[in-house]
C-alpha cells in the first residue's frame, strides 16, 4: 500500500487524534533541578552565563528546593562551592560542607523530595581536576578513596542517590563498596557513565567555579567522537553496582541515549547541561526563540532518545509549562 490510499496526514487532523496516537509525552516526573550551593547563610549569587540560575547558601538552596518540589519536581541534585579548596580536595568529604548541610536542610524542608549530590572533587581541588594529581598526572587510583569518603559524607547526611561524575574508572564500585561499608546499602548510585569531555560544560564551569588551572579534561571524560566506548562506560559501571547510568550532555548525544537504552536494561538519565541552557537562553533573550516551544521540544526528543528522566536547568520552568498546557 502507498499513496493515495496512505496518507499519514489523516492521524495529524486534530489535536484530539494528535493526543492519541503520540508515542512520547513528557511529564513532571522526568525532571530532576540542578541546584548550586555555596557556604553561609542568605546568600545568592547570579551566574552569568546561565540567565536565572543562582547559586544559594544552604538555607536558600532548601527554600528553591521545596519550590521546585511544589512546582511538580520529584528530585534535585546538588554542587557544592566550598569555602576554600586544597590539592587533595579535602573539603570535599567534610560533614559540615554547603552540600552536606543543604542536604540536610533539604529534607527538612521537603522530606519527600528525593535529594541527589554531585559526587566529584573538581570543586574542590586547587588546581579543578576530577581526581588527585600524582606525577603531574591526575591519578585514578589514588583518587578512588576520596570519592568514596565523599559519597559516604553525602550518604551520611541524608542523601538518597550519589551521582559520581568524576569518570575515574573503578569509581563506582569504589562507591558502592564504601556505601555498604558503612550502613547505606540504600543509598542509590547514579552514574555519569557516558560523560564527555565537552565545551557545552562551559558555563558550569563558572557556575561551580571548577574551570581546570592547567590542561583539560580529556584524559578522563569520554571523547566526543566516540560512541560504542560508551556502551563499554555503561557496561562496567553496571557491572560496578551502578542502578541509573547517564549521558551527558544530551541534545548533541541523542544517538548514544538510544543506544545505551536499547542495550541496557538499568534507567537511562540524560543531562542538558549548562551551553545547552546558556544558549537556548540566548537565542530567547535576543527575541529568536521562543524559549518555552525549544524546550520542552528539546526536553521530549530527549526522552523519545530513550532518556528516563533529564537532568535540565529548566526543571521548574518546564512543569509549570506543562501544567499550563494541561497536559
Ligand atoms: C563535575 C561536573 C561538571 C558538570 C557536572 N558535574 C563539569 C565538568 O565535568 O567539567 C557539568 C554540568 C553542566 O555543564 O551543566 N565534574
Amino acid at each position: 500500500m502507498g499513496f493515495p490510499e496512505q496518507r499519514l496526514r489523516r492521524l495529524r487532523e486534530s489535536e484530539g487524534l494528535r493526543r492519541l496516537v503520540r508515542e512520547v509525552r513528557l511529564d513532571p516526573a522526568d525532571f530532576v533541578y540542578p541546584l548550586f550551593v555555596v557556604a553561609g547563610r542568605d546568600r545568592t549569587e547570579a551566574v552569568e552565563a546561565m540567565p536565572g540560575v543562582l547559586r544559594r547558601s544552604p538555607d536558600l538552596a532548601a527554600g528553591e528546593a521545596r519550590r521546585a518540589h511544589e512546582a511538580g519536581v520529584p528530585a534535585v541534585i546538588l554542587f557544592g562551592l566550598p569555602a576554600s579548596k586544597d590539592p587533595e580536595g579535602s573539603h570535599a568529604w567534610r560533614d559540615d560542607g554547603p552540600v552536606q548541610e543543604a542536604v540536610a536542610r533539604i529534607k527538612d524542608a521537603a522530606p519527600e523530595l528525593v535529594v541527589m549530590t554531585d559526587v566529584c572533587l573538581c570543586q574542590y581541588t586547587d588546581h579543578g581536576h576530577c581526581g588527585v594529581i600524582r606525577d603531574g598526572r591526575v591519578d585514578n587510583d589514588a583518587s578512588l578513596e576520596r570519592l568514596a569518603a565523599t559519597a559516604v559524607s553525602h550518604a551520611r547526611a541524608g542523601a538518597d542517590v550519589v551521582a559520581p561524575s568524576d569518570m575515574m574508572d573503578g569509581r563506582v564500585g569504589a562507591i558502592r563498596r564504601a556505601l555498604d561499608q558503612e550502613g547505606y546499602s540504600q543509598v542509590a548510585i547514579l552514574s555519569y557513565a557516558a560523560k564527555y569531555a565537552s565545551a557545552f560544560y562551559g558555563p558550569f564551569r563558572e557556575a561551580a567555579d571548577s574551570a581546570p588551572r592547567f590542561g583539560d579534561r580529556r584524559t578522563y571524560q569520554m571523547d566526543p567522537a566516540n560512541g560504542r566506548e560508551a556502551l563499554q562506560e555503561v557496561a562496567l559501571d553496571v557491572q560496578e553496582g551502578a542502578d541509573i547510568v547517564m549521558v551527558k550532555p544530551a541534545l548533541a548525544y541523542l544517538d548514544v541515549i538510544a543506544a545505551v537504552a536499547a542495550r541496557f536494561d538499568v534507567p537511562v538519565a540524560a543531562y542538558a547541561v549548562s551551553g545547552e541552557y546558556a544558549m537556548i537562553k540566548a537565542g530567547a533573550q535576543a527575541g529568536w526563540l521562543d524559549e518555552r516551544a525549544v524546550v520542552l521540544e528539546s526536553l521530549l526528543a530527549i526522552k523519545r532518545a530513550g532518556a528516563r528522566f533529564i537532568l535540565t536547568y529548566h526543571a521548574v520552568e518546564a512543569c509549570r509549562w506543562l501544567e499550563e498546557d494541561g497536559l
